[in-house]
């Protein structure tokens, strides 16, 4: 028996990092997923090396409603139902001070984490049954506002606000809406981050952040998973309207 057997997840930005971690262990629990994430060679790959587990996946970029509306359908077409959703596809953006930030970076940052969850959540909600866990990865950056990240840290923080008035329209349906909200993770899309805001290479970048992390190091996509699992399945039936660091201490 499973954690979440026979339970039907959908989850943007499936192919890499959090979300691949994420996916991995919900199939051994039992779930069938389905990934939405962009065109490459590394969601191929990934689809071959899942081959003959119970998941499925779409091209789709998560601000082209019409693609986002196709994979849906295509969920709903196999399964029926979703029974959870993770809005999770995401990109960092530029490190610069706003002053200098490029407006179209700004636009495109805003539009992959707002829009992207609202497009995939607008299409989804339909076919998500009473009782279902929608979860968004929001970031430590969406509760304090580091320097050079402007893009990102407004991004993420207006995905908690969209947490938590979707939370309180779907409350009444014990439909569950909350963020994990990571620290710095010890992935590239991270070491990205770390080496622009800091000027070193990653092992050097990675030394100056964990400074700055109470337990000392960065989280793993494994522990961003466990989290995912946590807010997904039966364990947390109570919790909703939640902003879950998973931070190693950092947002204090
Ligand atoms: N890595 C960290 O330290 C960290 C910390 C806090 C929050 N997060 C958030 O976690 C989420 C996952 O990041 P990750 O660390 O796994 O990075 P990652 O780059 O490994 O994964 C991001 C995935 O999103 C996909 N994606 C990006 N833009 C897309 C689009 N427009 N349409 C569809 N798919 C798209 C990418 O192809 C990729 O598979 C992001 O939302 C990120 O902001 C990451």
């Amino acid at each position: 028996m499973g954690i979440l057997d026979n339970k039907v997840v959908v989850i943007t930005g499936g192919a890499s990092g959090i979300g691949l971690a994420t996916t991995k262990l919900f199939l051994a629990e039992g779930a069938h997923v389905h990934i939405l994430d962009r065109e490459s060679n590394g969601f191929t790959a990934v689809l071959d090396e899942l081959k003959g587990t119970n998941v499925t996946g779409h091209h789709a970029d998560v601000t082209d409603r019409a693609a986002v509306d196709s994979a849906i359908a295509a969920t709903v077409t196999a399964h029926g139902t979703i029974d959870v959703v993770i809005c999770n596809a995401g990109i960092s953006g530029e490190v610069a001070p706003l002053v200098d930030y490029p407006a179209e970076v700004f636009e495109r940052v805003l539009k992959v984490h707002v829009m992207g969850a609202f497009n995939t959540l607008q299409s989804a909600l339909p076919h998500v049954p009473d009782g279902a866990s929608i979860i968004i990865t929001s970031s430590i950056t969406g509760l304090v506002g580091p320097p050079m990240v402007s893009g990102y840290s407004t991004a993420k923080h207006a995905q908690v606000g969209m947490m938590r008035s979707l939370a309180a329209e779907l409350a009444p349906r014990g439909i569950r809406v909350n963020t994990v909200n990571p620290g710095p993770v010890d992935n590239g899309f991270q070491d990205h981050i770390e080496t622009r805001v800091t000027g070193l290479d990653a092992a050097g970048a990675n030394s100056v952040f964990n400074e700055m992390i109470p337990l000392g190091r960065h989280i793993t996509v494994d522990e961003v998973a466990q989290s995912m699992l946590f807010l997904a399945g039966p364990h947390s039936t109570g919790i909703t309207s939640t902003t879950f660091r998973v931070d190693g201490g950092m947002g204090g």
